[in-house]
């Protein structure tokens, strides 16, 4: 490629390919940030009317106060639909969003190949297909880029700039400049199935029917343990709902085909069953849940409440977690003397009952290990100090009294608390911790570096904290026993611990962390 201009410059032509729900929010955003904009569309009318939508949501916006009325003009004048992809001769990026299929993405490049200049950047906003193979028939393959944006795309800030193997590094440079300059966020990534959001958030879906399958609570509880505990924005079952299952379930397989059947993405049999049954969601008025006027919201359990205990003590050494549950339980009142650990981890002690956080292993299990029956494990919460809601499960050995005795402490603690069936690694923790694992193993096959996929996480699906700043937080010791155990329970390479987290620890055994 020759000299390419570090970031595109105001006021040069960039062509959109495709004016659906992408291709227009794509234009929009660059329009608004100083390009001359082209739009083009197979179907005439529907680049008309993406021009007519986009004039309105600059409207909107002067209505909003958050765009000046003359610049919103300016940026509508910027805007053009054009009636042939000829008419793109000019641009110096051309932003493919048609269908996603691969045979349709090579010939409209190849096409574009003949009209644009030699200095032209050509991207694809693929969410799926390898951009190495939308490539691989061009003439100047160093030229193609991805550049993935998420829906809807004025007010999603991520994009996933994506090179394929013979995309030149400076093309991406460029293009990451770009959308910088457009006020987004970008990240680099190598191109490889899911890129880094639609890899790393799978098993936000999946531990959840995992969880489902196995019977550990309703989906509405699951969802409420999510948002309440988790400080995540949907649960995965609202969320599936959403996005539709049909979307959804098709994501999953083609990442895990793209894998060649890699355990860790291995799509649920409850949700073919939803596919199956066509209940795909709110689109068809029933998915996980059930829509339309006069249905009420599934309830979400609730333990009913407890007397507070008297005797509450913190048992074994202090760690970040325990500190900040104890910090909340001391404001409620409790004194929390210190006292020996039955088995090295810490925890509380309460009227007897030994309270941990998970650890992978059931509650069950971690009874019969200590032989201390009264066992009771919490799952793991985003804020300690301001969470609405603690998730529970109880050992089948423990007594009712002991475990009432755990509900009324939490409940004094200002916590709606919710019980789940006694499986391994609980809802919030285990799904923290196989989105740190993937991610590990995304920074570890050299995907992304730690920094991109923390972002591409929160400014893509909107989560709370990336997933490797949770594993520092929570402490990488403890999410790859999390994983160990989750491993050992089920018996599935799905679970295997990403090399890199192993890594980490070995080199800094106290204080192994992603991020300074
Ligand atoms: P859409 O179906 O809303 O729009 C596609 C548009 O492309 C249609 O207006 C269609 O007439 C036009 N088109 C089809 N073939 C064409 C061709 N050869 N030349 C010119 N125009 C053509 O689809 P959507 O959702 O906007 O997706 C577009 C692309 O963006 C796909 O590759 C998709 O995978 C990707 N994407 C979609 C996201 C989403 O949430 N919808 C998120 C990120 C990427």
């Amino acid at each position: 490629m020759g000299a390419l201009p570090a970031v595109l410059p105001r006021g040069s032509v960039v062509a959109v390919i495709g004016s659906g729900a992408m291709g227009s929010g794509i234009a929009q955003v660059a329009a608004t940030a100083g390009h001359e904009v082209l739009l083009f569309d197979t179907r005439p009318d529907a680049a008309d009317k993406a021009v007519a939508e986009i004039g309105k949501a600059y409207a909107k916006l002067v209505e909003k106060g958050r765009m000046d009325a003359l610049d919103a003009d300016q940026a509508r004048e910027r805007l053009k639909r054009i009636g042939t992809l000829q008419e793109a001769a000019g641009a110096s990026l051309v932003v493919e969003a048609i269908v996603e299929n691969l045979d349709a993405k090579r010939a409209l490049f190849t096409e574009l190949e003949g009209i644009v200049t030699d200095s032209c950047i050509l991207a694809t906003n693929t969410s799926s297909i390898s951009v190495t193979a939308i490539a691989a028939t061009l003439r100047r393959p160093e030229r193609l880029v991805g550049m993935h944006f998420f829906n809807p795309v004025p007010l999603m800030a991520l994009v996933e700039v994506i090179s394929g193997i013979a995309t030149e590094k400076a093309v991406a440079d460029t293009v990451y400049a770009t959308a910088e300059a457009w006020g987004k966020n970008p990240v680099h990534a190598k191109s490889t199935p899911g890129f880094i959001v639609n890899r790393v958030a799978r098993p936000y879906y999946a531990e959840a029917l995992r969880l489902l399958l196995e019977q550990a609570a309703e989906p509405a509880t699951i969802d409420a343990v999510l948002r309440d505990c988790g400080g995540f924005r949907m649960g995965p079952f609202e969320l599936m709902d959403l996005i539709g299952h049909d979307v959804n379930f098709s994501v999953t397989n083609s990442v895990y085909n793209a894998y060649f059947g890699d355990p860790r993405f291995t799509p649920s049999v409850l949700q073919q069953e939803l596919v199956n049954a066509g209940f795909l969601g709110r689109k068809t008025g029933r998915g996980f849940y059930r829509y339309g006027e006069g249905v009420d919201k599934p309830a979400v359990q609730e333990e009913a409440p407890q007397a507070r205990p008297e005797h509450v003590a913190i048992i074994g050494g202090a760690t970040a977690p325990i500190e900040a549950l104890a910090a909340r339980l001391s404001k409620a009142g409790f004194e929390l003397p210190r006292q020996e650990a039955f088995d090295g981890t810490p925890g509380f002690l309460c009227q007897g009952a030994a309270v941990y956080l998970t650890d992978g292993r059931t509650a069950t299990e971690r009874a019969a290990a200590n032989w201390h029956p009264n066992t009771v494990i919490y799952d793991l919460l985003l804020d300690p100090a301001g969470a609405t809601r603690i998730a529970l499960a109880r050992a089948d050995q423990c007594s009712d009294a002991a475990y009432h005795a755990v509900v009324g402490m939490f409940q004094a603690a200002g916590f709606a608390v919710t019980r789940l069936d006694d499986v391994p690694g609980m809802a919030v923790m285990r799904t923290v911790a196989m989105l740190a694992n993937e991610a590990a193993d995304a920074v570890n096959q050299g995907v992304c570096s730690a920094r991109a996929v923390d972002i591409a996480m929160q400014k893509g699906v909107n989560y709370p904290r990336g997933p490797l700043a949770w594993a520092d937080s929570v402490g990488l010791e403890h999410i790859v026993a999390v994983l160990a155990n989750l491993a050992t329970a089920y018996g599935e390479d799905r679970y295997r611990v990403s090399p890199l987290l192993r890594r980490k620890i070995a080199a800094n055994p106290h204080g192994a962390r992603f991020h300074a």
